[in-house]
């Protein structure tokens, strides 16, 4: 049986004031919360914050991106290494908005996970197809790109992966729980033809407008445990009622 984990990712939001309430909100109703794992992810400068604000709690810390090097000269990058000092358990990879708008490939998102990996740490790897690319009948194929590239390199034992179609996301257009379903079943036959074992146990979420409406029957799904939740995350009452859609 897998273990559900509900993601936040909140992206280029929030401030000191803003997200220690909302931590406030989160530890009050998630502390005793056994039904799966939560984690939340903040943008760089807070993870210290967040760090000291969580000492105690079993929500866990992830970061939103890192740079493959262990250190260097990369103005305004952040190593992998870095983010231990502050107890990230998780980072987010190849997410599409990286993809999209800073350019990141295939090859630099793999680079990202080895050396997420090699730090224990372990990647959420974000994969998804276009609207277009949907349309034209491609998006398996998109994914499983994205996929092998990553799966040919990195343990796939210490990967969580994230099918985030890209015109769902931040578009209040969800995925069906059908579609989503048929994806990430897509994406468990990939891990399957490596080792069905890891097949079984891997984390799959689903993010792409994921709200407290629609949680409970993306979950419900057979190949989903759980999301990677954006807009919906910054909102407390929201979030907590998604993380708890989680199904037994
Ligand atoms: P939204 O939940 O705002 O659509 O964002 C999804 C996402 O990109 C999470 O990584």
């Amino acid at each position: 049986m897998r273990r559900s984990l509900v993601a936040a990712n909140w992206k280029m939001n929030g401030s000191a004031e803003s997200i220690a309430e909302l931590l406030g909100a989160l530890r009050q109703s998630l502390d005793g919360f056994a039904a799966a794992d939560v984690l939340v992810c903040p943008p760089m400068p807070y993870l210290d914050l967040c760090g000291r604000l969580l000492e105690g709690s079993a929500i866990r810390l992830g970061a939103q991106n890192a740079h493959e090097a262990p250190s260097g000269a990369f103005t305004g990058e952040t190593a992998v290494s870095m983010l231990q000092d502050f107890g990230v358990s998780h980072v987010i990879l190849g997410h599409s908005e990286r993809r999209q708008l800073f350019g990141e490939t295939d090859a630099q998102v793999v680079a990202k996970c080895v050396a997420a990996q090699e730090q224990g740490i372990e990647p959420v790897l974000c994969v998804g197809e276009t609207l277009q690319e949907r349309e034209a009948g491609q998006a398996e194929a998109v994914v499983a790109r994205q996929l092998k590239a990553v799966l040919d390199v990195c343990a796939p034992e210490n990967l969580v992966v994230a099918y985030e179609p890209v015109w769902a996301i931040g578009t209040g257009q969800t995925a069906t729980p059908l579609q989503a379903q048929q994806m990430h079943a897509f994406i468990r036959e990939q891990v399957a033809a490596r080792s069905t074992e890891v097949a079984d146990s891997m984390r799959i979420l689903y993010g792409g407008s994921v709200n407290a409406e629609n949680a409970a029957q993306l979950f419900a799904e057979r190949d989903i445990d759980g999301g990677l939740v954006g807009g919906a995350s910054l909102k407390p009452t929201e979030f907590i009622t998604i993380c708890k859609s989680v199904s037994g």
